[in-house]
């Protein structure tokens, strides 16, 4: 990764603005040009990135609509290849899932689509594309998604800290001959040499001094988990993947893997004119790609109040773990994974054809979609699904429409673990999960690494 310096353009106040939306009843109306567009990705004397985006921007508008409420997007298609739109943790009507060849058919060029669904729960979500994801993710199609819990909650500004790797080629363009690559998908996935937070190489958040400030963040890469440095403040743990959590202190730097969410409450600096770093952890040390400055007398009396938690999402009440149907999941392939064979289409091959065809990871035997699903499961029951990571690579497994507690790791019982969409599976790590199917309709369970995905760690169920 390259290090850069604070450029002085692009660079402006954070606090995330309504975006226009109309409001016909309550209910929220937008379109979404799916469409290439310019950005900044790489430091000031290169050239422009082209890169495609919703409204031709990165990232594409931020989204905002209050608990329970109805959201109405027009996603128009002005790329030169069909796409869709998934809205990553919101436990949505299937048909709105956006995910092309399972719930939808991707939409043409020119074409447009209509989606409509409620969000129940408040927090901070994502859209995405999900047709070819590892291409049109990489290329800058995504946004945030933030459902307002129904009382606003006592912060002074709402920020983002939306983070991204890009790689980029010679010229500052999206390097396109690696989207294919045989040894990302087999490694870590597609990782890029520049970071960017909400889609510039360096934030600047202006606060006052003593605000607090609910800090939204989210990893928006393909592949890279990102671990984030907060310089000498203490962030406080309020929510992940839009869910609320007990508030507590962070530890350490917080992790993310792809597609994971984190919000945090942070009190700003005492003083006027201070200034802390928020660093990525590399190899190398830290990379700082923003930094909050205190530029004005903030009108919060000394002392920070405790915060009490955000107000809790009607998630189900209850796991029945006794009665669950369980299933077991195998994650194998990848290089050094020892892999011999696994079913593709249907048909069991080896090793040496399956990495010519690029599909190189294996859910329960079976590389990719199959005709079957993992599971069929009537609506209401509860699911465990055995994680079995048995190959040399962290994954973050996402399962779609619903949210989901680890119930066990490495056969020992958790108790009181957060709901997640999206939770990063290391080597050789046993992990169960638990969620109630009470959303109709089939849905994926995949790797968020996109090359994993799109290499065979993908798999389906259905919830009757
Ligand atoms: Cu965020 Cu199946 O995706
Ligand atoms: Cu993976």
């Amino acid at each position: 990764m390259h290090r850069r310096h604070f450029l002085g353009w692009g660079a402006s106040l954070t606090a995330l603005p309504w975006l226009g939306a109309a409001r016909a009843g309550a209910e929220i109306h937008r379109e979404l040009v799916a469409q290439p567009g310019e950005a900044r990705i790489a430091d000031g004397s290169a050239l422009p990135t082209r890169i495609w985006g919703y409204d031709g921007r990165v990232p594409g508008p931020t989204l905002r609509v209050p608990q329970g409420e109805w959201l109405s997007v027009r996603l128009l298609n002005r790329l030169p290849t069909a796409t869709s739109i998934h809205w990553h943790g919101v436990r949505i009507d299937n048909t709105m899932d956006g995910v092309s060849g399972l719930t939808q058919d991707a939409v043409a060029p020119d074409a447009s689509f209509h989606y409509r669904f409620q969000v129940p729960d408040a927090g901070t979500f994502w859209y995405h594309a999900h047709t070819r994801s590892w291409e049109q993710v990489a290329r800058g199609l995504y946004g945030v998604l933030i459902v307002e819990e129904p009382q606003p909650i006592p912060v002074d500004r709402d920020l983002l800290l939306l983070v991204d790797d890009w790689r980029l080629d010679e010229e500052a363009q999206i390097h396109a001959a690696s989207f294919e690559s045989l040894h990302d998908r087999a490694h870590g996935g597609r990782l890029g040499q520049w970071v960017t937070v909400n889609g510039k190489p360096f934030e600047r958040y202006a606060v006052g001094a003593r605000d607090r400030l609910r800090l939204r963040v989210v990893n928006a890469a393909n592949a890279r988990i990102f671990s984030l440095d907060f310089g000498a403040l203490q962030p406080l743990l309020i929510a992940l993947d839009g869910q609320p959590t007990a508030p507590k202190a962070l530890d350490g730097p917080l992790k993310l893997a792809p597609a994971q969410r984190a919000d945090l409450l942070i009190d700003a600096p005492d003083t006027v004119g201070a200034s802390v770093p928020f660093s990525v952890v590399t190899r190398e040390g830290l990379l700082e790609v923003a930094q909050l400055v205190t530029e004005t007398p903030g009108a919060r009396p000394q002392g920070g109040q405790p915060f009490e938690g955000l107000p809790g999402n009607p998630l189900p009440r209850r796991l029945d773990l006794a009665a669950a149907q369980r299933v077991g999941l195998l994650m194998e392939g990848g290089a050094m994974g020892g892999m011999r064979s696994a079913i593709l289409r249907q048909e069991r091959r080896s090793i040496q054809e399956l990495v010519r065809e690029g599909a190189i990871w294996a859910l329960n035997q079976t590389v990719g979609m199959s005709d079957d699903p993992l599971l069929r499961v009537p609506r209401q029951r509860t699911v465990v699904i055995d994680i079995r990571n048995d190959n040399r690579w962290p994954h973050g497994m996402h399962l779609h429409g619903h949210h989901f507690r680890v119930v066990e790791r490495d056969g020992v019982a958790v108790d009181d673990s957060p709901w997640r969409d999206t939770e990063l599976i290391e080597p050789g790590a046993v992990v169960s999960i638990a969620f109630v199917a009470d959303n109709p309709g089939k849905w994926l369970l995949h790797c968020h690494m996109l090359e994993h995905a799109a290499s065979g760690m993908m798999t389906w169920f259905e919830v009757s």
